[in-house]
């Protein structure tokens, strides 16, 4: 568990750990420091790619790279996280591996649609957990796109920079993730979450109920195969909206869809429902937070997990177990997982005053129960993908 205080120190440690490698690597200041968070998603889970609705916020855990512009076409980033550096020229961009992936990939997707870009060289770091279902990627992907923005500027339009990112990850990499993470990565704003429909991509920023403060509670464990698993679930969602004949699952209401599944194979009917009644509580949650209706958003909340563990089959032991413990503690107004699933974060909706002693007691229980150290924190809603300093 980290303390706000201990958690602001790690920032400005992060920012100041990439200023000075980057000091000691080029013997001068750097001239653009750039910053991409990660986000959770309150509610509104799997529903992205069924052109639904989703709730996310952007966190206090983020990328930091410190750079300055080159006068050649070259890219060289080291990253004080992995010992492979990563370097390409936009001359000819070509497929490497490992964490370089994603800053080839989104150079790629800029280039593909114009955008004008210069060689930068720099240094990143992050605290954003890889494979915890915080959107580590997208926030590489964003934290790309702000750097090429830093050193020739162009436009900054948050949610054109997010399809792109959203390309990267399609086509580059051969994920096919919706626009979720992106988006918010990108649109991002201090003490707000944002309801997004992912059909046309609009946006309503909306804050949290007062007194309520957000923990995340990253269960330790990490599953492989998720890609293959979250491929299994978009093509399952295709199967039921062609059974209903719609464009996607977003344009049927759960009494529609009460009224016509009795044909449709079981398994499938069971993804369906949890995408028609998730994306029902998502609009009622950002309707309960506008309202400052905190006990409504917590049942809301609990009702996704609820969901998504018997519907969707996409949480795990280790979550279950995490948001039961989460639930028992009293000033628990809900938790959920968050993301993906298979493993990685839930988050818990808790009364601000106990978040903190909350943290520590979930902490404990949870490494009684089952001798895994999970990472606990409470986490702030913050802006997207931004330059921090220029020189
Ligand atoms: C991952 C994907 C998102 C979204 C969530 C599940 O984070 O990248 O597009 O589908 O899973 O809600």
């Amino acid at each position: 568990m980290k303390d706000n205080r201990g958690f602001l120190a790690e920032i400005m440690n992060i920012k100041e750990k990439v200023t000075s490698a980057f000091i000691k690597r080029y013997k001068e200041s750097p001239q653009f420091i750039v910053r991409a968070p990660g986000r959770v998603n309150l509610i509104g889970e799997h529903t992205d790619y069924n052109d639904g609705f989703v709730l996310p916020m952007a966190i206090d855990r983020a990328i930091w790279v410190a750079l300055r512009p080159r006068d050649d076409l070259a890219v060289k980033v080291s990253s004080l996280d992995f010992s492979k550096p990563c370097e390409f020229s936009l001359e000819e961009i070509t497929h490497g591996d490992g964490w370089g992936e994603y800053l080839r990939g989104m150079a790629w997707s800029l280039q593909e649609s114009d955008y004008p870009l210069q060689g930068w060289e720099g240094v990143l770091a992050s605290d954003i957990p890889v494979g915890a279902g915080l959107s580590s990627s997208a926030a590489l992907e964003l934290a790309t796109a702000r750097s090429f923005w830093a050193v020739n500027p162009w436009e900054w339009d948050a949610t054109k920079m997010a399809r792109l990112a959203q390309k990267t990850e399609n086509e580059w990499l051969g994920v096919k993730t919706g626009i979720m993470d992106q988006m918010i990565v990108a649109n991002g704003k201090e003490d707000h979450a944002l309801l997004i429909d992912c059909r046309d991509l609009s946006s309503q920023l909306v804050p949290l109920p007062t007194e309520t403060a957000i923990v995340v509670l990253d269960t330790a464990t990490r599953r492989g195969l998720i890609d293959s698993a979250y491929n299994e679930r978009v093509s399952e969602c295709q199967i039921a909206s062609e059974f209903f004949s719609v464009d996607a699952l977003r344009d049927i209401s759960l009494s529609f869809f009460e009224n016509h599944v009795d044909k449709l194979d079981p398994l499938i009917a069971r993804r369906a429902h949890h995408v028609v009644s998730e994306n029902e509580r998502t609009l009622e949650a950002a309707t309960a937070m506008k309202t400052n209706d905190r006990v409504k958003l917590g049942q809301l909340i609990n009702a996704s997990h609820i969901s998504l563990r018997d519907d969707y089959e996409v949480s795990s032991e280790e979550l279950n177990i995490m948001v039961e413990i989460a639930n028992t503690q009293e000033g628990c107004f809900g938790a959920r997982m968050t993301g993906a699933g298979f493993g990685g974060c839930a988050i818990a909706l808790v009364e601000k005053s106990i978040a903190d002693s909350f943290a520590e007691k979930v902490s404990s229980l949870y490494r009684a129960k089952i001798a895994i150290d999970p990472q606990v924190y409470i986490c702030h809603p913050s802006n997207g993908a931004e330059l921090v300093k220029e020189l």
